[in-house]
Order: C-alpha cells, then sequence, then structure tokens
C-alpha cells in the first residue's frame, strides 16, 4: 500500500483522536501516506477528506472525541452506497483502509471488502466494551471513570440527604459499563440486560438489607439496556415507599480527555492496525486479548458474541449481598 484511509464511525469514545494519531504517525513511519476520512462511512461516500500528516495529528493525543467526525452511514449499508465509496478510493488511490468504531463499523468493513479490491483493518473503540473478539475497546476506562466520579458526587448528596438515587449507565444492549462502574461505585445494585433480574429479589429486596445492615442511602445503577432508571426508581418509590432521585448520566460519559489507558491503548492499536495493511493483511480486526495487542479475522469477530467478564457479577453478588 502506498496511500491508505483511516475514518471514524458510530459512537465517539474517547481515545479515537490518540487512535489516527497513531495510524497517521505509523502509516508515515512505514512509507505511506494516510488520508483522514471525515464523517464516517458517509465522508468515503461523499469523497469528505482531509490530506493528513505528522503535523496535523499534533496536540490530539490528549483530546476526547474525534477530529474526523462521526456518523452512523445509512447510504453504507447499501450496496450502491459502498459502490460510490470505492469509486472514492478509486478516485484518491486508496488501496487499504482503517476503521475505528463498533461491531457496526466492522460489519461494513467487511461488505465493502467483499465487494471491492480493498483492504480493510478494524480498531475497537467504543464506551460499551461490547465488541466480543476483545477484552478492551478504546473509550471504556475514560468513559467508565467519568461515570464513577458521577455517582461519587451522587453519594455526597444522597447521603447528606439520606436518599436513594437511580443512575443510568450508557452500554447500549450491553452491561458491561454498568457493571464495572456499579462495582467501582459500591452500589447497592446493578442491573444488566445480559442477567435476569427480578425487581422484589434484586432491588427492593437488596435495599432492605442494606437499611438492616445500617445503611440510610442507596445507590441503584441500572444499564440503559436493561431497563429504564425512571420505571425502576417508580417501583421503589411504590413498593419501599422511598422518594429516589433518577439520575440520566447520559452522553457526558462519551466525552472528555481520554485517560492514560485508552491513550496508550489507542497508540498500540494504531500502530497494529498499520502494520497489518503493511504486512499485506486484510479483514481483520485489532483486538486486545489477555494484555496483549494482536488481531483477528473479522469474520470470525462478528461471530463472538460479546461476554460480561467472567466474575465481575460474582463479585457484585458478594459484595451487594449485604448479609444481615
Ligand atoms: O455506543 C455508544 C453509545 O453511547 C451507547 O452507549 C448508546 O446506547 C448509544 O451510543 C447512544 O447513541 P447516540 O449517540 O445516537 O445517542
Amino acid at each position: 500500500h502506498h496511500r491508505i484511509g483511516v475514518l471514524t464511525s458510530g459512537g465517539d469514545a474517547p481515545g479515537m483522536n490518540a487512535a489516527i494519531r497513531a495510524v497517521v504517525r505509523s502509516a508515515e513511519s512505514m512509507g505511506m501516506e494516510c488520508i483522514g476520512i471525515r464523517r464516517g462511512w458517509n465522508g468515503l461516500i461523499n469523497g469528505d477528506i482531509v490530506r493528513m500528516d505528522e503535523d496535523s495529528v499534533a496536540h490530539i493525543i490528549n483530546r476526547g472525541g474525534t477530529c474526523l467526525f462521526t456518523a452512523r452511514s445509512d447510504e453504507f449499508r447499501t450496496k450502491e452506497g459502498r459502490e460510490k465509496a470505492y469509486l472514492t478510493c478509486k478516485l484518491l488511490g486508496i488501496d487499504g483502509l482503517v476503521a475505528i468504531g463498533g461491531d457496526g463499523t466492522f460489519a461494513g468493513c467487511l461488505a465493502f471488502a467483499n465487494e471491492h479490491d480493498i483492504s480493510v483493518i478494524g480498531i475497537p473503540a467504543t464506551i460499551d466494551n461490547d465488541i466480543g473478539c476483545t477484552h478492551y475497546s478504546i473509550g471504556y476506562d475514560t468513559a467508565a471513570n467519568t461515570a464513577l466520579d458521577s455517582i461519587d458526587k451522587l453519594r455526597d448528596t444522597m447521603q447528606s440527604h439520606e436518599r436513594c438515587s437511580v443512575v443510568e449507565v450508557m452500554g447500549h444492549r450491553a452491561g458491561n459499563l454498568a457493571l464495572y462502574v456499579g462495582l467501582a461505585a459500591g452500589a447497592t445494585a446493578v442491573l444488566v440486560p445480559e442477567e435476569k433480574w427480578d425487581f422484589e429479589k434484586d432491588v427492593a429486596e437488596k435495599i432492605r438489607r442494606a437499611r438492616l445492615a445500617g445503611r440510610t442511602h442507596y445507590m441503584i445503577v441500572v444499564a440503559e439496556g436493561a431497563t429504564s432508571a425512571c420505571q425502576v426508581a417508580e417501583k421503589i418509590k411504590k413498593s419501599l415507599g422511598l422518594d429516589p432521585r433518577v439520575t440520566i448520566l447520559g452522553h457526558v460519559q462519551r466525552g472528555g480527555n481520554p485517560n492514560a489507558r485508552d491513550r496508550v491503548t489507542a497508540s498500540r492499536m494504531g500502530y497494529w492496525a498499520v502494520k497489518c495493511l503493511a504486512d499485506g493483511k486484510t479483514n481483520r480486526v485489532v483486538v486486545h486479548q489477555n494484555g496483549e495487542i494482536t488481531d483477528v479475522d473479522m469474520v470470525e469477530a462478528l461471530k463472538t458474541p460479546h461476554q460480561l467478564p467472567i466474575g465481575e457479577q460474582e463479585v457484585l453478588s458478594a459484595l451487594t449481598g449485604a448479609k444481615i
């Protein structure tokens, strides 16, 4: 390859900029030129591009969001859309692509590479950490710490007023972020979509036990994919007579400067993605497995179901069991 493209697609995540920087600089160091494609796949369809070099990615390693903008593209889901995107690649002489995003982004990569002569490498970046093939996706740690910081603040005011807080954490259909944050926050209960839960047993009884053990404030963490925090709060009010406060953390969880873990992971993954292209690889996803950065087949990657980390749920149950 002598000219490759880089894009970010799907929801943004802190550390995407660090990944872009790593891709651009690694490409230069391996004798390739890297073109920035703006607004996700739409940029490839519309020829929305920006030339990038070593200097254009200076001072972004520390910034949240993505300097290339991001989008979810409906047009790229169509064959016609992908054909247009390929014409852009032909016109610009791009024969390799690094796509930074989640499962949806990788599905787009595969469809594109199956139809056209182009090498594609995916880099996992989403605050949800819901990509089955990798233990870690860029943005997760920063988002978890952002959520934790907010929950710690809520705890202060809930404790002072002896209240119950119900906090809704992002994560799309996955409970990874909620479970991790709940564990770190010392939550009274955590509801995730992967596990069957029952209001009476998993919320009401946990609050009762906490009260019997002497607590007078409670923190219930709800993954957005499990149910709505408002509904849980309604039920708490009805069945326990408490007056809970609801906080939906929302998009603040997606912003902020990436922390060290996300910057370093993004740098390593960006470098690895370009190395894959330099080695003539295609249809690969860069992954973090057991502390190592490596790459796996994209078809296999998309087939790997996401899981909650083994053990976290067990620890949480042990710690929130609050035996009396
Ligand atoms: O995938 C990241 C994420 O923030 C999810 O946690 C959430 O469900 C979704 O994106 C929100 O999407 P939008 O940016 O369209 O509001």
